[in-house]
């Protein structure tokens, strides 16, 4: 068991990778925060991981206001009494593909604050915890579009500012012990994914992940689990000299 009685937490964890990754940390003997503002699939969250075996605890907090940031660490303080991980995992997408660099203000303010300035808000209220501890691990999803058109160009920016953000922040938390690196996924499968988020039929979601998995050398779409297990690698002692890097999972995509 690679987090045995550590304490993570792991935002947006309601659904999609997050809760993949809450319950593999869960697996893996982790004491686990299921940060979300769906309350109801943060339950479905904590009973998977505690199904592991391992103990949750749910926060249903907008990880996008300091507020929000405050509140789950000072949950996790109160029930676990330090933090060892942090996955900075919630996000929503931008399905205006056309024209997306001309999208509204307010669709590029929403994108800029939950995808991009909660990874900031979220890693500035842990890391004194992080530290009290002489270590820990950070892992923020950043994504593809950080790196080629994929539409998007609202989302593409602040993912595109979470790699940045990553690489010029490793090296100022490596003295205090702390790593932080980024996943960034390729087309995977997931409701922010699919479209159904977006109101798209089944039928369209299929089509939609079958284009999408025909765009990719490997030739299908990723699951939760392929960025599940990249995101304990990088928080695992296995990469103990691993940081300021962005993991890309994207079945050859990007270099193809
Ligand atoms: N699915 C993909 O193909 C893909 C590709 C690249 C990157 N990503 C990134 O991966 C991350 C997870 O996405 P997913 O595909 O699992 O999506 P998802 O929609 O299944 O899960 C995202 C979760 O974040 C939560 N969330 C959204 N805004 C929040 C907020 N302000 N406060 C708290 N919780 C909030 C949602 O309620 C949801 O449970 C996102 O950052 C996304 O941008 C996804």
């Amino acid at each position: 068991m690679r987090f045995r009685d550590k304490v993570a937490i792991v935002t947006g964890s309601a659904s999609g990778f997050g809760r993949t990754t809450a319950a593999r940390f869960a697996e893996e003997g982790a004491h686990v925060v299921i940060v979300d503002v769906d309350e109801t699939g943060a339950q479905g969250t904590a009973e998977l991981a505690r199904g592991t075996g391992g103990d949750a605890e749910v926060v249903v907090a907008d990880i996008s206001t300091r507020a929000g940031a405050t509140a789950m660490v000072e949950r996790t303080l109160a029930r676990f009494g330090g933090i060892d991980v942090l996955v900075n995992n919630a996000g929503i997408a931008q399905l205006d593909t056309t024209g997306s660099w001309d999208c509204t203000e307010e669709v590029w303010d929403r994108l800029i604050q939950v995808d991009l300035k909660s990874v900031f808000l979220c890693s500035k209220v842990t890391i004194p915890h992080l530290q009290a501890r002489g270590r820990g691990a950070i892992v923020n999803i950043a994504s593809i579009a950080a790196s080629v058109s994929i539409g998007g160009a609202a989302y593409a920016a602040a993912k595109g500012g979470i790699v940045s953000y990553t690489r010029h922040a490793a090296p100022e938390l490596a003295p205090l012990g702390i790593r932080m690196n980024c996943v960034s996924p390729g087309f995977m499968r997931t409701p922010m994914a699919t479209g159904e988020r977006h109101g798209l039929t089944p039928e369209q979601q299929e089509e939609r992940l079958a284009a999408m998995g025909a765009r990719v050398p490997m030739g299908h779409t990723g699951s939760t689990m392929d960025i599940a297990e990249a995101v304990l690698f990088l928080a695992s002692d296995e990469a103990g000299y691993v940081t300021g890097q962005e993991l890309i999972v994207d079945g050859g995509y990007v270099v193809r």
